[in-house]
């Protein structure tokens, strides 16, 4: 594992708040996709130490992530990213009450990479151990930290219940959330998610892996007029998504283009595309705020949540949205909106609250819906 891989996160950076020598520390570890990480957090919402290895590189040559590739590079990096984590909040495994790891859903040989190693690391050390669903390790971060659109910055805790917008590389789902464990299922997409949208259009412009970040960031110097995107299922009621729409519009664009792509093109392009997804977000969320369920849960804040949460157009576009709704508009921070082993940690620690932890060994599983939990 080389060292330019290792992303040391900020320790402290949840630093008002006192690390109580009563409040509960749970490690937590995430192996579901491209990046194997570790972080202890503590009940007080203090995150002292998170170590992510990102895969990144390993898969960019492919243009997406190679599972057999992916579970071999875990199982090369799991325990130094987990001792290196325990190193860094400068405790061992005494100090730790609870361990928690992703259990589903994902890339199955990567979720039984870090699935194992915290069994083995709860068994051996006698401590209590937490299946997490990766899911609800993103639906739950913004309890442990979450920036409110009034720009109190990173210090907020959004509290039960809310309207979640989950936007990731496998998923792209509105949520209710009421509680720990209690989701209910307003929308979801019935073809491709959000990120896999990004990253397919991406990869046809030539502009690497992954590609939301890229696109975001050429959508900035584009005109997202110039192309007409389709936005699927906005003429509708309803709440759910189609994104394969907006992807084979792409392919057609690009294919009725004789001209070298120019930078031009690539922003406008980027542009375009990225404001088709935005108002196919605004709009099912718009619905969603209308339907019946949610009105009755009377949900104060908006959250978006999941890798496309750090998209800067759909973050200021569903902020507009909470405002005119007369809610409060909540995302992670830019580093818990990725894969990450501190929502992991802190979905172990909400569960651990509850009671809910390993009392028989379990399967991980590859699919595991929120609903199921
Ligand atoms: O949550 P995540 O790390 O992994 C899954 O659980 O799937 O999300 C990764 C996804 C990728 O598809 C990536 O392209 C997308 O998040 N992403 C973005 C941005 N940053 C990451 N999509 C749009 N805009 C971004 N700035
Ligand atoms: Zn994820």
């Amino acid at each position: 594992m080389s060292d330019e891989k290792i992303i040391v996160m900020n320790m402290g950076t949840i630093d008002s708040r006192v690390h109580s020598e009563r409040s509960t520390l749970c490690l937590g570890i995430e192996s579901s996709c491209d990046e194997t990480s570790a972080a202890i957090v503590d009940s007080d919402r203090n995150i002292l130490s998170h170590i992510i290895y990102s895969q990144i590189p390993e898969h960019q040559k492919y243009g997406g992530v190679v599972p057999e590739l992916a579970a071999r590079a875990h199982i090369l990096a799991i325990d130094q990213v987990i001792e290196q984590t325990l190193q860094a909040a400068g405790k061992n495994m005494d100090d730790i009450d609870v361990v928690a790891a992703t259990a589903g859903p994902g890339l199955i040989g990567g979720v039984l990479v870090g699935w194992m190693a915290a069994t083995g690391i709860a068994q051996s050390t006698n401590k209590p151990l937490v299946a997490v669903n990766h899911l609800e390790g993103h639906a739950l971060v913004p309890r442990l930290s979450a920036t409110i659109a009034d720009g109190s910055n990173g210090t907020a805790s959004v509290d039960f219940p809310y309207l979640l917008m989950l936007a990731s590389g496998g998923h792209c789902q509105i949520l209710l959330v009421h509680g720990v464990g209690r989701y209910e299922m307003i929308g979801q997409t019935l073809d491709d998610s959000a990120g896999e949208a990004f990253d397919k259009v991406a990869k046809m412009l030539g502009l690497g892996y992954p590609g939301g970040p890229i696109v975001d960031k050429r959508a900035k110097d584009g005109d997202r007029t110039v192309f007409k995107f389709p936005r699927p299922l906005c003429d509708k009621p309803g709440y759910d998504f189609s994104f394969s729409g907006i992807k084979t519009a792409a392919r057609t664009f690009l294919d009725k283009n004789t001209e070298p792509l120019t930078d031009k093109y690539i922003n406008d392009f980027c542009a375009s595309f990225q404001a088709a997804v935005v108002d196919c977000i605004t709009n099912r969320l718009g619905n969603a705020l209308n339907d019946e369920r949610v009105k009755a849960a009377m949900p104060k804040t908006l959250v978006v949540a999941g890798g496309v949460a750090k998209n800067s157009e759909i973050r200021a576009a569903m902020e507009k949205l909470a405002h005119k709704n007369g809610m409060i508009f909540a995302a992670p921070p830019m580093n818990l909106c990725t894969d990450n082993g501190a929502m992991i940690a802190w979905a172990g620690l909400e569960n651990f609250r509850i009671g809910n932890v390993v009392k028989e060994p379990i399967a991980p599983r590859p699919r595991w819906p929120l609903t199921e939990l």
